[in-house]
């Protein structure tokens, strides 16, 4: 089956083109055709994203990504089944990708599937990456799995019994941790978006300088809060001269980073989960992931780590035609309407 799939949540337009094939225990997918246009240029400026801009951006990108796949040979008889992002997101931005499904699906005659954005990080991990070797071989030595997806609007913990079976375990209270990223990244005076800022300056610091707090790191629960740590952060610059930017962001990072692992890991613990899979931009990191190795290396945990390839870690639409065929098999359908607040369960 081939998937072209539509994502405009937030401030990327993405249209791709993926094969699937196999059923819901092994399903695997090749990308054909996979475009990104990115509006960070547009919204830095702003220090966030502005979602009437975002919507402006995405009404004039979307036409031109989709001429781009035609032009690369993609013809109508190619494409079985148009799949698309329906939540959770900027409402206005979801409306264009939805409308513009609409549309296609009308044209070429085919039939459409709503996509929910979070589903589309957790299942990123089944497409095609450097460690799809490893994920094939020892398939059935993944699950269960402990998924955290790491995002600007995502922070959650999901146990997954299989590699399309998934329980919320736990998620943040308020802001998400991409979000709290950048916005202590602008305290700080850096650019948007700010995790990358963060994750370059945070190199030159020192990351025990000064020890932020740890919010809910020791409630016995999977839920997670980074709202208290940024205020930290806004307190310590407030009421300290000389403050070292470097030394600021790299304990800040250090801080957000151990409750995360720490929290993933007692969850691996109680679920005897035999993987750790990792999503979201802020899965990008790679003082996350070096960290992460070294927890379960020092708590001698038996624990594959799998986060999702670093191209597909980001806001794509491959993602959301492989979250679309895992649905489309389950026959789990999402209402074709924008759904800003759709939330996994
Ligand atoms: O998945 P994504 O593209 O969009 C959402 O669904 O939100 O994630 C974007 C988020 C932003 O908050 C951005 O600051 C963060 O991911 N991010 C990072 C890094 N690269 C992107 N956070 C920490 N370190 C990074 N290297
Ligand atoms: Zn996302």
């Amino acid at each position: 089956m081939r998937i072209l799939a539509i994502e405009t949540s937030c401030d990327e337009t993405a249209i791709a083109l993926v094969s699937a094939e196999d059923g819901l225990g092994r399903p695997r997918f090749k990308i054909l055709k996979n475009f990104v246009a990115s509006q960070i240029k547009i919204h830095a400026p702003f220090g966030g994203v502005v979602p009437n801009l975002a919507k402006r951006e995405h009404l004039k990108n979307l036409p031109i990504l989709f001429e781009k796949c035609q032009a690369s040979r993609i013809k109508h008889q190619d494409i079985d089944l148009i799949a698309v992002t329906v939540g959770p997101g900027l409402e206005p931005c979801l409306w264009t990708g939805i409308n513009f499904a609409k549309d296609l699906a009308k044209k070429l005659n085919k039939s459409i599937i709503g996509v929910s954005h979070s589903e589309g990080h957790l299942y990123s991990f089944l497409l095609p990456q450097k460690t799809d070797l490893e994920f094939r071989t020892k398939n059935s030595e993944l699950f269960p799995a402990i998924a955290l997806i790491v995002s600007g609007g995502h922070t959650i913990l999901l146990l997954m019994k299989d590699p399309t079976n998934y329980k919320k375990l736990g998620e943040t209270r308020d802001d998400a941790v991409g979000e709290c990223f950048d916005k202590v990244a602008r305290l700080l005076g850096l650019s948007y978006p700010g995790g990358p800022e963060i994750e370059k300056i945070s190199k030159k610091g020192n990351s025990n300088a000064i020890n932020f707090p740890r919010p809910m790191l020791n409630q016995k629960n999977y839920d997670l809060s980074f709202s208290g740590l940024k205020t930290s952060v806004l307190y310590y610059l407030r009421d300290n001269k000389n403050v070292k930017i470097e030394d600021t962001a790299a304990s800040f990072q250090t801080a957000a980073f151990d409750v995360l692992i720490s929290k993933t890991l007692r969850a691996a613990k109680e679920y005897k989960a035999k993987s750790i899979l990792l999503s979201g931009g802020v899965a990008i990191n790679s003082e996350l992931r070096k960290q992460f190795n070294l927890r379960i290396k020092t708590e001698k945990l038996k624990l594959i780590f799998l986060p999702t390839a670093k191209k597909f870690c980001t806001d794509n639409a491959a993602m959301v035609a492989v979250a679309a065929y895992v649905n489309y098999l389950r026959n789990k359908k999402y209402r074709l309407i924008a759904q800003g607040n759709l939330t996994l369960k």
